[in-house]
């Protein structure tokens, strides 16, 4: 695929640290936001184009993804944006890549599926979580059987006004299952407590581990076929987990007028606790298989500029047409292997290891 990756949102967060690996691969890149100066910063940092775009004025969008390998949105929140820019560049006959999305936006896009999508690939979630959280598991199901995977994410870093909406709007049994397990084939409600105060192996001193059954891990554990599944969202303090509840119990308000405190209570955690993030999976045999437990561990000190990478190696692949047309998730679309091997080298992964733990 000839032209450029056009990265919406280029000068944000996970948008800039996107630019550097996408430029890092040789791959030409075009930089958009509404803020030419900001993009023109990052562009020139970059040996890139900068261009005005407004992803909400139609004639902007379209002006930005014409002549675009793929575009790559990296701006948000993507609650608001849903399939919008993922419509525009595949009409613009580019791929798609998504830092975010998620089902919504899968959703949105297959109510009324763009002819476009039987030529090129639309990738959706192509961060940390969603994205990595579902994607490194699968390097523990290569074939030896499991009885039982667990997954912990979660860490202390900064959230953004962004994606605290994001996380505000993502609730409901559409999004996943609070306190519950897949087991035997269905999710199974009421099943598991929060672990609090617990040690992790990757995770700074104490955290609380609470249990969600996200929709990327029901899809994880359905494709694999796991007896069994538990995820667990890991937080540093309960700071944000009251945030959370508050806003949540608060009908009357929309997501932005609460996003502030998320973005307040994510900041304090850090203050407190530093900055770190980990996605820890456990793999357990069937009991009496002879087989050993196997762990798979990733450490970072930022999941937003390591969602950038994630999203720059999504992209990638999508402009050497690595990934089939049609509308994915990453953490289905994108080979295990090939994204741990460009991880391990990744300044933002303080460490990515696999084994048997001693535990
Ligand atoms: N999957 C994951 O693990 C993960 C992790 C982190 C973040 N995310 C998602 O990634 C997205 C970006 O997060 P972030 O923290 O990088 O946000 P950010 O720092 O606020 O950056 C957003 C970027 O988008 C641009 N933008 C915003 N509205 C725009 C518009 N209408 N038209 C064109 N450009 C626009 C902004 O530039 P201008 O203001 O100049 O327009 C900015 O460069 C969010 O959807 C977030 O939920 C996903």
């Amino acid at each position: 695929m000839t032209g450029s990756v056009g990265v919406l949102g280029g000068a944000g967060t996970v948008g800039r640290t996107a630019v550097e690996r996408l430029r890092g691969f040789g791959l030409p890149v075009r930089i958009g936001g509404r803020d030419l100066d900001r993009a023109g910063e990052v562009a020139e940092a970059n040996g890139s184009t900068a261009v005005r775009v407004d992803l909400f004025d139609d004639a902007s969008l379209e002006a930005f993804c014409a002549g675009c390998s793929v575009v790559l949105n990296c701006a948000g929140p993507s609650y608001r944006i849903l399939d919008r820019v993922a419509r525009a560049a595949l009409s613009a006959g580019a791929g798609y890549v998504d830092a975010a999305g998620d089902l919504v936006a899968v959703e949105a896009l297959a109510q009324d599926p763009p002819a476009g999508l039987s030529q090129h690939a639309a990738v959706f979630s192509a961060g940390l979580m969603p994205g990595l959280s579902g994607l490194l598991p699968r390097l523990l199901l290569d074939g030896s059987p499991v009885a039982r995977l667990d997954v912990y994410v979660g860490g202390s870093v900064e959230i953004s006004a962004a994606s605290a909406v994001d996380a505000l709007l993502t609730r409901g049994p559409k999004f996943g299952h609070a306190l519950a397990v897949w087991r035997d084939g269905q999710v199974a409600q009421h099943s598991l407590a929060p672990l609090r105060s617990i040690t992790l192996p990757g995770f700074h001193g104490r955290v609380h581990a609470v249990p969600f059954l996200s929709t990327e891990m029901i899809g994880l554990a359905s494709a694999a076929g796991l007896p069994e599944l538990r995820n667990y969202t890991v937080y540093a303090t309960d700071n944000l987990p009251r945030a959370f509840a508050t806003a949540w119990a608060d009908d009357d308000e929309s997501p932005e007028a609460h996003a502030a405190a998320i973005v307040q209570a994510a900041r304090r955690d850090v203050e407190d606790h530093g900055r770190h993030y980990a996605v820890l999976a456990y793999a357990r045999p069937p009991a009496g298989s002879g087989l050993v437990p196997r762990r798979v561990l990733l450490r970072t000190p930022d999941s937003y500029p390591l969602s950038g990478v994630v999203a720059a190696i999504a992209a990638r692949e999508v402009a050497a047409g690595a990934v089939a047309p049609g509308a994915h998730y990453a953490s289905e679309a994108l080979n295990p292997q090939t994204v741990a091997r460009e991880l391990a080298g990744d300044p933002w992964v303080s460490e990515l290891a696999q084994g048997s733990p001693a535990r």
